[in-house]
């Protein structure tokens, strides 16, 4: 327990006196909180000590009845979070009668738990106390924990899947294709003379290998641009957007730092994917015909814009991207996984005159490696 803190909570917290009108704890209020099967406890917001605590709290706890009452709310937290919790407890506005915040407690067995906090005050025996009831979400957050290891891990592995194929495609695809295009231009030099009414067939021939080889190139490079491994972010980036703006007609300014120099692999990777997949976006869905992706460093920050002036994002989409923003999936969430896997914030502004992507991500000594 954190015996030594009891006495200094007392110094820190101002003195409060119970608001008006408020009322001491009816009896079938008692006893809701002695049955409730979420533990509840009331505690003396000026000493923190607890004042009651119902069953579901002593099971769950794993303190019994008479441990609690010697205890203040100071010896179920971890330690780190002390200092917070008395901040927070200073701050704390009685106006307000309901709370709700999380926090982390320990049980006596010194398991560490997520919980959500519910905290209301009355008048308990004549003083002032705040009834709190708890919402154990430790699985919870165990479970979001392991969706998001689970959705980096499947973007990693795409990742690698993506590379292996433009390889492939690239290294034995395209060197089949090369070698068919070259035997045919001789076949077509060689009918000329012998069959020249069959010379347009075989010509044909040869137009369309030819295309082939551009398709397969193209479709490699999208899939994962070699560049990226061998040059870095800015060159694959110069490249990437070039063929962007002649494949879809849009006018892209690309202001990238060319000092930037390069990057950890997996946040290149990322930087790449998000304007790829920001871009399309503005050429599937904006209807504007220019584009900007800005590339910003500075000591602390790394921060990327991908921003058109086309029609805007749909409003019920946009709150939709906003409230979902962990779904693991394509577009729009699939970036915001991603970015969020290196730590960083994905941010959208859409209005019915363009859209702006801003992804931040916090550049600590790894990131600048
Ligand atoms: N730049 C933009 N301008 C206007 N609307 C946009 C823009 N970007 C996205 N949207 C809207 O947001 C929606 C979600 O985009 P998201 O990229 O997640 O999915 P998608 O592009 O529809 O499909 P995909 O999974 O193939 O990316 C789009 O369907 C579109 O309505
Ligand atoms: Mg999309």
């Amino acid at each position: 327990m954190n015996s030594a803190f009891p006495s200094m909570a007392i110094s820190l917290v101002k003195q409060s006196p119970p608001p008006a009108g408020l009322r001491e704890a009816a009896p079938q209020y008692r006893v809701w909180f002695e049955n409730n099967p979420l533990p509840m406890w009331v505690f003396d917001p000026e000493t923190f000590s607890f004042l009651e605590v119902n069953e579901a709290a002593v099971g769950h706890y794993g303190y019994t009845r008479g441990e609690f009452l010697s205890m203040t709310i100071l010896d179920i937290r971890p330690l780190e979070d002390v200092p917070m919790l008395l901040g927070a407890m200073n701050a704390r506005r009685y106006e307000r009668w309901t709370q709700k915040t999380q926090s982390r407690h320990r049980t006596k067995d010194g398991s560490l738990l997520e919980v959500e906090v519910y905290a209301q005050q009355v008048l308990w025996n004549g003083r002032l106390g705040e009834v709190v009831q708890i919402h154990d979400i430790s699985e919870l957050k165990r479970a979001e924990e392991a969706l998001r290891n689970l959705s980096g891990r499947l973007l990693q592995t795409q990742d690698i899947q993506k590379r292996r194929m433009a390889r492939e495609l690239h290294d034995a695809t395209g060197q089949n294709l090369t070698a068919l295009l070259a035997r045919l231009g001789a076949i077509r030099e060689r009918v000329k003379s012998v069959a020249p009414d069959q010379a347009e067939l075989v010509a044909e021939c040869v137009t369309l290998a030819s295309q082939t080889l551009d398709e397969i190139r193209t479709f490699s490079y999208l899939l994962h641009p070699p560049l990226l491994d061998e040059e870095g972010i800015v060159a694959a980036l110069d490249v990437y957007v070039e063929g962007f703006a002649e494949r879809s007609g849009i006018e892209v300014d690309l202001d990238v730092p060319s000092e930037l120099g390069r990057l950890p692999d997996e946040l290149e990777i990322t930087l790449f994917r998000v304007v790829q997949e920001a871009l399309t976006n503005v050429h599937r869905h904006s209807g504007s015909s220019t584009a900007a992706v800005r590339l910003i460093r500075d000591p602390a920050t790394l921060v990327l814009e991908i921003a058109d002036r086309g029609r805007g994002m749909p409003p019920e989409v946009l709150e939709r991207v906003r409230r979902h923003g962990a779904i693991v999936g394509v577009g729009i969430a699939g970036m915001r996984e991603r970015v969020a896997q290196l730590g960083g914030e994905l941010a959208i502004e859409s209005r019915d005159r363009g859209s702006v992507i801003r992804v931040v991500f916090p550049l600590t000594g790894a990131s600048d490696a």
